[in-house]
């Protein structure tokens, strides 16, 4: 039996491949949703449009500090175990769903396999490299997605023999919903916006949105993008920074603020968009593989991948720097190698799991 662990919109959607193919071999498995993430447009949505199982177990931890969300997933995750007793369990990304996951069964001497193993920003500000280094450390089968992750592992001497390098999930996740949201929706024509003439942002990083300073001055470099380029500037935005935009009490001019999009809407409006500015992991993945230019307003990133292809740059977190990357990234021309795989990590991953099983 595998057991599955996942709890936020990423989580959901980079799973969606491996669930997919657990489905389609018949492998026995289970979906643990932490339930840190709840809100329908950050969690059921992808469900639905992926046409996802529901999860046979959901901990509705919601929010909380790090700590006291850690501590509700670990002991929710250790019950469900214990109950089940799953041979392998698989945990995706950087969050504290994926950490207290992992945690919890390898206390259990539950073998962990970690999806997107090797990433690293060098930045333990992030809330989400403390995660990282924790879960490849306590982990049985590190998932890497590229050969430099796979040198990172191997620089902080975990064996090369519990390392396979697999590619990305999110290129198959890609590959297999563009086409049906090709056909299933035309959010363009819903939002009346033309191809390549529009920019789309997403911003939720604890350490841009939390910090008002920071958080105001993306948003003037922002608005500064739209008045320059007199194009629409299209933000879905994620509950932690409408929470912290509704905190600042200030107005926002000139950008269209949503609600977080579905999968199937959020790729077209990639895929057609001029630009994307994010401070997204998954972001700057998306639009390297979809070839459109992505800014990262960030001063570190732990894709740097997407940098050396050429798809991405770092515009940091001022207003006059965002406008300063945007013009000189807006007109890049795309081509650029996709340095995240094929579009089979799922595959790889269910077939190392499912011998795994019997070893
Ligand atoms: C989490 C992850 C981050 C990941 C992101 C994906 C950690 C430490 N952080 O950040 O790595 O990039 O998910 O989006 O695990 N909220 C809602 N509805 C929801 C979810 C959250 O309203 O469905 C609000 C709550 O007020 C909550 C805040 O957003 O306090 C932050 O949510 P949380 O899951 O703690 O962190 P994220 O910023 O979403
Ligand atoms: N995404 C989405 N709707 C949105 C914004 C993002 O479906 O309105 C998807 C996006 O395609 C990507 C994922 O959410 O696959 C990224 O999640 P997020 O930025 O929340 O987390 P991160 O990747 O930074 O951990």
């Amino acid at each position: 039996m595998i057991g599955i662990i996942l709890g936020t919109r990423p989580e959901i959607i980079k799973m969606s491949p491996v669930i997919r193919e657990c489905e389609r071999r018949g492998l026995d498995y289970f979906i643990l949703h932490t339930g840190q993430h709840y809100s329908p447009e950050m969690d059921r949505v992808f469900f639905e449009e992926l046409e996802l199982p529901d999860p046979d177990y959901n901990l509705d931890v919601g929010p909380g500090t790090h700590a006291s969300q850690t501590a509700k997933i670990m002991t929710g995750v250790e019950d469900v175990l214990m109950k089940e007793s799953p041979e392998i369990v698989l945990v995706q990304g950087d969050t504290n769903t994926a950490m207290a996951g992992a945690l919890a069964a390898s206390k259990l001497h539950v073998r962990v396999g970690h999806i997107e193993a090797g990433l690293r920003s060098f930045n333990r500000q992030m809330p989400e490299e403390i995660n990282r280094v924790l879960i490849d450390h306590i982990s049985d089968y590190l998932f890497a997605p590229t050969e430099n992750a796979r040198k990172n592992l191997i620089s902080e001497g975990i064996e090369g023999s519990k390392i396979c390098t697999t590619g990305n999930t999110i290129v198959d996740a890609v590959y297999q919903n563009l086409e049906i949201s090709k056909r299933k929706v035309n959010v363009l024509k819903d939002l009346d916006l033309k191809p390549r003439e529009y920019f789309l942002v997403t911003a939720h990083r604890q350490e841009n949105v939390d910090n008002r300073g920071r958080l105001k001055e993306i948003l003037k470099g922002l608005e500064s993008v739209q008045k320059e380029f007199s194009m629409p500037v299209v933000f879905p935005v994620h509950p932690r920074t409408e929470k912290r935009i509704k905190e600042l009490g200030i107005g926002v001019n000139g950008l269209n603020l949503t609600k977080p999009f579905g999968f199937l809407e959020f790729l077209q409006l990639e895929s057609q968009a001029r630009l994307v500015l994010t401070d997204s992991g998954g972001v700057q993945e998306e639009t390297c593989i979809l070839g459109v230019p992505c800014a990262t307003m960030r001063y570190d990133t732990e894709r740097p991948e997407t940098l050396d292809v050429g798809s991405n740059i770092l515009v940091g977190a001022d207003s006059t720097s965002i406008l300063a990357g945007v013009r000189a990234a807006a007109t890049r021309e795309s081509g650029w190698m996709n340095p995240y795989g094929d579009g089979i990590a799922g595959k790889m991953i269910v077939m190392v799991c499912a011998a795994a099983r019997s070893r």
